[in-house]
């Protein structure tokens, strides 16, 4: 994994991008399906699934506590699950590589089962909060040792049974909400999570599908109440996975950008909990065309057909952030190519992902000569209205084992004057393996 040799490549200007692409699996829902199918009573079967490495990962966690998985080599993965309350003591320390959802989502699942379990992981990873999860798995009796500041390497205890808690979540996170719901799956009487901002509702999707008692109303304030009766008996599944639209965000944000281009990106899922980047693009004047628009997997899945557009900025709501919380540092790219200002706030977030990427694109587009102002919590970006990136020479930017920091300055150097020089792209493969051949196929 993260322990190959650096992956250094350069991007530079091309022609108009032309052609259809199909992005992998999408990353939160392959996950799910490969835990939901290990708890499940009998054989899962699952097409489309991400094969990334963060997906690996899980994989090998579930296979280390008793679930089968093997794919066969049409690329079908098949999931004999262990049952609710079923997985055994893994013998090995669990390595989640670079994937916080792996590790957070595992360690919910691992909370209400009697096991102890190890995590470690990269230095990305190792640098993460994960208090964030502890603090309501300890309310439903787990224990935990976690290196200081609450980091990874950890080491835990789960409790069974455990207590069922209601939990209001403080920080907008479906990793956090799915943590204490996959918990609340082997706790007797009712887990609840109280949502007051909208994440990502693939858990909850999928686990009623599973076949679990999860219920999701209103409070009086618009909150989302998530309520799962535990000691659930989850059925087997045919799970297909549509296409990533957090990946599917980098081919076309550079369709949009490319002068003269016209591609079409298909197979990307549009729930509406991840759609906020088409919304924000269209709002600046991107045109996007929908078509094929079908439902796979439960989901909503179009292609997308995308022409080069003069973008204009724009004053991003606040309150759709969550809705595209992995789609800011290629937001930001496009913003940067636009006509006059953008202004993102409430991304107090985006700085605990896999790098603080506030940070890292203040400082990257900086370098490539666009005014950009950041706060703790926002940025504000003055597009160049089309004229190139950086000067005469290659810029460098180091990506630090973020994968989405180097696909959007990967996009950036298709915009370049001189090409953009990644020092390391290898984490592309934690979410979208075979990057670099989508984006020279589009260009050839
Ligand atoms: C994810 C939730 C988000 C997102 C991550 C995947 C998930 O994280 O950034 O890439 O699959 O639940 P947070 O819950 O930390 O916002």
């Amino acid at each position: 994994m993260h322990e190959m040799a650096p992956l250094p490549a350069l991007f530079k200007a091309t022609g108009p991008l032309t052609g259809r692409v199909r992005v992998p699996g999408d990353k939160s829902i392959s996950h799910r399906a490969l835990m939901f199918s290990a708890l499940a009573v009998g054989s899962s079967r699952i097409v489309g699934l991400l094969e990334g490495e963060d997906v690996h990962a899980t994989a090998a966690a579930l296979r280390a506590m008793g679930a089968r998985i093997a794919r066969d080599a049409d690329g079908v993965w098949t999931v004999d699950g262990v049952g609710v309350g079923g997985l055994l003591q893994p013998e090995v320390a669990l390595e989640m590589g670079n994937s916080g959802t792996s590790t957070r989502l595992l360690m919910g699942l691992l909370a209400s089962h009697g096991l102890t379990a190890t995590f470690t992981g990269d230095a990305s990873l190792s640098k993460r909060p994960m208090n964030r999860v502890i603090e309501p798995l300890a309310r439903m009796g787990a224990e935990f040792t976690p290196s200081p500041g609450g980091r990874l390497p950890l080491t835990m205890r789960g409790l069974s049974p455990a207590v069922p808690i209601e939990y209001r979540l403080p920080v907008a996170s479906a990793q956090v909400k799915s943590a204490v719901l996959l918990a609340g799956l082997n706790t007797p009487g009712i887990t609840r999570v109280i949502e007051p901002v909208p994440t990502r509702d693939h858990s909850e999707r999928m686990l009623q599908g599973f076949g679990a008692e999860l219920t999701v109303e209103q409070d009086a304030d618009g909150a989302r109440i998530i309520s799962i009766r535990g000691e659930a008996e989850l059925k087997p599944q045919a799970i297909e996975v549509p296409g990533d639209p957090s990946s599917a965000g980098f081919p076309v944000v550079a369709g949009l950008i490319v002068p003269g281009s016209d591609i079409v990106v298909e197979n990307v899922g549009l729930n509406p909990t991840r759609a906020g980047l088409y919304e924000v693009l269209r709002a600046m004047g991107a045109d996007l065309t929908l078509q094929n628009e079908r439902t796979v997997g439960g989901e909503p899945v179009a292609d997308i057909r995308v022409r080069h557009s003069r973008l204009t900025g724009i004053e991003v709501p606040p309150d759709i952030a969550p809705r595209m919380i992995d789609e800011f540092p290629i937001l930001f790219v496009a913003a940067s190519m636009a006509k006059g200002r953008t202004v993102a706030r409430g991304l107090e977030e985006l700085r605990v992902k896999e790098s603080d990427r506030l940070a890292l694109m203040a400082h990257g587009l900086a370098r490539l000569g666009v005014s950009v102002e950041e706060t703790a919590d926002s940025l504000t970006i003055e597009g160049r209205d089309g004229a190139p990136l950086g000067g005469n020479e290659v810029t460098a930017i180091a990506a630090e084992l973020d994968h989405r920091i180097a696909m959007s300055f990967a996009i950036a150097g298709l915009v370049s004057s001189a090409g953009i020089a990644i020092d390391d792209i290898s984490p592309v493969a934690t979410s979208c393996p075979g990057f670099a051949d989508m984006l020279a196929s589009l260009a050839a």
